[in-house]
């Protein structure tokens, strides 16, 4: 079992990353890099992201996460930003009954992004 099917497949996704948006656009903290952006490709984009980083089928069509952020970068995303994020994530799946266990997971998956979200160098060691 992914940890996809763990949460609950498509229906979970999707449920996820809708009610996650909700939570950024009322963030003070973060809501501001999303200003002119499409949400409903934003949305689309970010379902199928997380559908294949959790381990589902892959069908994303978006640009790589350091191309995606590289406009967020330029207008200073940092450490705090992406915690955030992750925060809200957490939240989301917090709320629709998800266990700790499986929310570390997800947050861990987030981790193993993080420098590439932030338009950072690549750590040197492997
Ligand atoms: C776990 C962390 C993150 C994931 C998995 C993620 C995922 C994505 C995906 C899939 C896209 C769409 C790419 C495309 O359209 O081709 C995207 C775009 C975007 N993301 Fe993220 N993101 C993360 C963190 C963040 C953070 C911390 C911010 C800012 C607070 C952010 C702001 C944006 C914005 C504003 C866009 C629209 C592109 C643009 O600015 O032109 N993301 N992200």
């Amino acid at each position: 079992m992914s940890l996809y099917d763990d949460l609950g497949g498509e229906a979970a996704v999707d449920a996820a990353v809708d009610i996650f948006y909700q939570k950024v656009l009322q963030d003070e903290r973060i809501k501001e890099f999303f200003t002119g952006v499409n949400m409903e490709r934003q949305r689309k984009m970010q379902k199928q992201f997380l559908t294949l980083a959790f381990g589902g089928p892959n069908n994303y069509t978006g640009a790589n996460m350091r191309k995606a952020h590289e406009r967020a970068a330029s207008y200073g995303l940092n450490d705090g930003h992406f915690d955030a994020v992750v925060e809200n994530l957490a939240s989301t799946l917090q709320g629709l009954g998800v266990t700790a266990d499986k929310i570390n997971e997800v947050a861990a998956v987030a981790e193993s992004i993080r420098n590439d979200v932030l338009n950072k160098p690549q750590s040197a060691a492997g």
